[in-house]
């Protein structure tokens, strides 16, 4: 039976019916606030292809953490811009590196805040790939020493949860094995399990200079034509331990999200991409599209495509609008 006796319309009349029927809800303690931290003082540099976003300095971030978790958000993921880089990457597992001394500083001031770290050496490598580099080739198994050590330092830090986002494989397995020997066996692994080879990361790698020397990231982030794989890389890194699977970039893979909600049942996380962040930005300030509108839209999609946890630029902005909303 249809028209006339069905009217969907009649649910949509008015807002207290809108939101009686509303299947999808956001709230501030969805989100994840990334971060980009620096080793001098008393800076913030302004990240030009990311407008409304900055480079902090260790002294700074601390007060920038305390407002994050004021708007109830719950967790900060941290990104290391080291002030040295060689070959192996060693800046990123050195216990006094930029991302470890910024863990102690925000644990120490802020210990309710959750903090994330992303387990990569990109940041730290002056080839800017996230394996070991040689003859032109990342290597595989060189690299997850390197992984371990820099996700352990991070948790003897203090870090919350550790996310690595190399693709490498067998580095789930690595860091809960690296984990639990050095007696971590509480600390929960976030991977970025579907991570594709996407050129919507270009304003992150500009503001953390990591962008690859030479060649692209192909080798070992996934074809954004494939599906299946991404399942498969899913299930391979559930079955090395780890606890939450994280699907990179959001909007442009909602069927990622949504398939893997349906096959798992482990949390997923969804990373909003910097290059997600700027177009819409960018849009807004063309005046072509209304930002606030844009930015609550893409994150309720995320949600409702099957996101337990969305990782976005816009956490501060949209928590403070659904803060006020509230009131
Ligand atoms: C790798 C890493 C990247 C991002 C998160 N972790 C860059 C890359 O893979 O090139 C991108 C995040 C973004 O674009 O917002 N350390």
């Amino acid at each position: 039976m249809g028209f006339p006796q069905h009217r969907p319309r009649r649910l949509r009349q008015y807002e207290p019916l809108r939101q009686l029927v509303r299947e999808t809800a956001l709230s501030p303690s969805d989100l994840i606030y990334p971060l980009f931290v620096t080793t001098e003082n008393n800076r913030k540099d302004p990240i030009n292809s990311m407008p409304g976003q900055w480079r902090w300095s260790i002294d700074l971030i601390v007060a920038e953490v305390q407002e994050v978790y004021q708007l109830g958000i719950p967790a900060v993921i941290l990104f290391g811009i080291p002030d040295h880089k060689d070959e192996q990457g060693t800046s990123g597992y050195d216990s006094n590196g930029v991302v470890q001394r910024a863990i102690r500083v925000i644990k120490e001031r802020i210990p309710d805040m959750l903090v994330i770290t992303d387990v990569c050496i990109d940041e730290y490598t002056l080839h800017g790939h996230c394996g070991i580099v040689r003859d032109g080739r990342i290597l595989n198994d060189e690299t997850l020493d390197c992984l371990r050590r820099m996700a352990r330092t991070h948790v003897e830090a203090g870090a919350d949860i550790v996310a690595p986002s190399d693709m490498m494989d067998g580095r789930v397995g690595a860091i809960r094995d690296e984990l639990d020997q050095a007696g971590f066996t509480e600390v929960p692994i976030l991977s970025y399990a579907a991570k594709y080879a996407s050129a919507l990361y270009a304003p992150f790698r500009e503001a953390a200079d990591s962008t690859p020397a030479f060649g692209d990231r192909r080798s070992y982030q996934m074809d954004p034509a494939n599906t299946r794989e991404a399942f498969r890389e899913i299930e391979l890194d559930i079955e090395e331990g780890a606890d939450m699977i994280m699907v990179k970039p959001a909007l442009p893979y909602l069927d990622i999200i949504a398939g893997a909600r349906d096959l798992f049942s482990v949390p997923i996380a969804a990373y909003q991409v910097s290059g997600e962040y700027s177009v819409i930005k960018a849009g807004a300030q063309l005046g072509w599209i209304d930002e606030q509108k844009v930015m609550m839209e893409s994150l309720l999609s995320i949600k409702r495509a099957g996101a337990d946890m969305i990782l976005t630029y816009f956490a501060k902005d949209a928590a403070t609008l659904m803060n006020a909303s509230r009131l």
